[in-house]
């Protein structure tokens, strides 16, 4: 596999740190009620993403070591870390969320489990193409998610994982995209397909799993597709290593 040397990772480093600080601006003393009909949509889709948004990330860690260690990177360990607890807090507010309101969190999920062991034994560029993926159309689904409650904390909730899932899509875009464009072209170009394969593969089962939020966020399959290959345009479309350079 043609990995690199990624340099320019001290400003995702510095970002990483800081985010670490900032809780969102969650009105968590706010009294709401949802709906039933509220609950009704949003609650099996809710439950399913707090789940997906939990992970210990010990094999993209442990994958993150070995790249360090095999390029001497100071940064991309902590970094990672850094990401992970980000993770981490995305299923706690959603985790608190659903407490507040009494609803029920899912322990298994089939998605879930066929996304995290595609995750497994790939090796840092796929597990990390596997996960933004799976943020790219989390950028979608959240902003849906947004639309369908009258919860102003819910709302919040979504506003700062947005902001998050963002950053990460930004970071781990450079990062494929420098560790992709030290391929040889044929070898670019298979990783770009796999990767559009898999993307609108994902697109269509997120969209057959939780089109009851989709739908009430306004969007049907074109208009979730085409909002989601929109964001997929935006990190992948012309933008080169922004940031991060790759060295042999
Ligand atoms: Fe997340
Ligand atoms: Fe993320």
């Amino acid at each position: 596999m043609a990995l690199r040397k990624l340099e320019g990772l001290k400003a995702w480093h510095q970002y990483f740190s800081k985010n670490r600080l900032n809780v969102g601006d969650i009105p968590w003393g706010l009294k709401e009620t949802l709906t039933q009909d509220e609950r009704r949509c949003i609650g099996k889709s809710i439950a399913a993403f707090q789940l997906g948004e939990y992970s210990e990330g010990r094999s993209l860690f442990k994958f993150a070591q070995e790249y360090a260690a095999r390029y001497d990177d100071e940064h991309l360990v902590e970094i990672t870390q850094l990401f992970i607890r980000e993770e981490q807090n995305h299923a706690l507010l959603l985790k608190r969320f659903m407490g507040t309101h009494g609803m029920s969190l899912s322990t298994r999920n089939w998605t879930d489990t066929v996304f995290r062991r595609l995750r497994k034994n790939v090796g840092y560029e796929l597990s990390v193409t596997v996960l933004i993926t799976a943020e790219i159309i989390a950028l979608v689904y959240y902003a849906a998610l947004k639309e369908c409650t009258a919860s102003v904390v819910l709302g919040k909730i979504c506003d700062k994982i947005l902001a998050d899932e963002t950053a990460h899509v930004e970071y781990e875009s450079e990062v494929l995209n420098c560790i992709r464009n030290a391929k040889p072209k044929l070898l670019r170009r298979a990783a770009n397909l796999q990767h559009r394969i898999l993307f609108f593969g994902t697109v269509l089962v997120v969209y057959r799993e939780h089109r009851s939020v989709l739908k009430r966020g306004g969007y049907g399959l074109r208009e979730f597709r085409s909002a989601c290959w929109s964001e997929y345009r935006k990190a992948f479309g012309q933008k080169g290593c922004a940031r991060i350079t790759a060295q042999a």
